[in-house]
């Protein structure tokens, strides 16, 4: 495989851990895929709700949150280490700060265009910026802002199709639309930022994601020009992952049919195990509710079927009656939990058998 480079950081195997809320992806998972040479990343997602031992006040704890689980992952790894940030999140600002203040080596930014992102990094600040978009569209619209409001481009672009786990930047409509497929707007996007490296003459990498789970995948994209990959569902199954075992037992007991489209509170599809809160929900139950922390912008709990960060959080913790688990399209092919280390291996001997 291709060395990967981010500005000057140097990820000698070019395949990103995708940032998995809430608390699927913490210290344990990225640090174990940064001392592989990918790139490991937290999610800042709920972060508040893991750490409320530290502070009553939601954001304080996501703060204090963060803050201890990159010194976690920076005592286990001299690896990339990233953040993963959601334009959705109330406390948006909050995880982009701190990450930069601890010196996070990459901030992973999307479900919804993170227009302001450079506005946070202060004079001399090493920190990446990456946004994750799923059109060629976003990602022109996101360089040509940042670069007319901050004179800075994005350090790398994700683009995510919709096979991945967890919220879809799509319509419900376009997700089984061949139209949609990575194969469509992976050489879209590659074709908008070569006009912008030649416009402004520097290097973007363009990272591929969504249902990408072998090593012959990860050929496949490279082949299509993708500087490297992220993959999400592939890093559930092991040991490492820092959610429950009955989380990760969903995965290996799911069938095909399980994966499903579901409507989430935060107003975009998302892709989940099917579960029987998933069931009571469809069938309009009511389920507790209260609003403990705003943790979306847009989310209004008087008009939600459900608290997504309570169903969320439940999952993580392995109260799966009560929560359900985001999973990519290809999480049904998961058979055993394994270590890091055996998937980085037998990723790269997938993809060198199919040279
Ligand atoms: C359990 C789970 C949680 C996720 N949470 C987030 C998140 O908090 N923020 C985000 O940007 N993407 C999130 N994603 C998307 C992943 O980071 C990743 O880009 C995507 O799942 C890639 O597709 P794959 O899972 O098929 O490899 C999540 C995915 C999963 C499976």
């Amino acid at each position: 495989m291709r060395t990967l480079k981010i500005g000057n950081l140097s990820i000698s195997i070019p395949i990103i851990q995708g940032g998995m809320g809430v608390g699927i992806s913490l210290s344990g998972l990225a640090s174990a895929v940064a001392n592989e040479g990918g790139v490991g990343v937290i999610s800042s997602a709920g972060l508040g709700l893991l750490y409320r031992n530290l502070s009553k006040d939601y954001i304080e704890a996501s703060i204090l949150g963060l803050k201890e689980e990159l010194r976690k992952a920076k005592e286990k790894t001299k690896g990339v280490i990233g953040v993963n940030v959601m334009v959705a999140m109330s406390n948006f600002a909050d995880m982009v700060k701190t990450a930069v203040a601890e010196k996070a080596d990459i901030i992973f930014s999307g479900a919804g265009l993170p227009l302001n992102l450079p506005s946070f990094l202060p004079k001399g600040s090493t920190t990446k910026l990456v946004p994750i978009v799923s059109s060629a569209r976003a990602a022109r619209v996101i360089a040509e802002k940042w670069k007319s409001l901050y004179d800075y481009l994005p350090d790398a672009f994700v683009v995510e199709g919709p096979k991945a786990g967890g919220h879809l930047g799509f319509k419900d409509e376009q997700i089984n639309d061949e139209h949609y497929d990575l194969e469509h707007i992976l050489p879209e996007v590659i074709g908008e930022i070569k006009e912008i490296e030649k416009r402004y003459h520097q290097e973007i990498p363009v990272i591929v994601a969504g249902g990408i789970y072998t090593g012959e995948d990860i050929r496949h994209f490279m082949d299509m020009g993708a500087a490297g990959v992220q993959m999400g569902t592939r890093f559930v199954t092991t040991k490492e992952c820092d959610a429950s075992d009955a989380f990760k037992q969903t995965y290996i007991d799911a069938k095909q049919d399980d994966i499903q489209i579901i409507k989430s509170p935060v107003g975009m599809p998302g892709r989940a195990i099917f579960s029987k809160f998933i069931q009571k929900v469809k069938e309009g139950q009511k389920q507790p509710k209260t609003c403990m922390c705003k943790c979306i912008k847009t989310c209004d709990i008087s008009k939600s079927p459900y608290c997504i960060i309570s169903a969320l959080y439940n999952a993580f913790r392995g109260n799966m009656d009560n929560g359900y688990a985001f999973a990519g399209a290809n999480a049904f092919r998961a058979t055993c939990i394994t270590s890091v280390k055996e998937t980085f291996k037998a990723l790269i001997e997938e993809f060198n058998k199919t040279k």
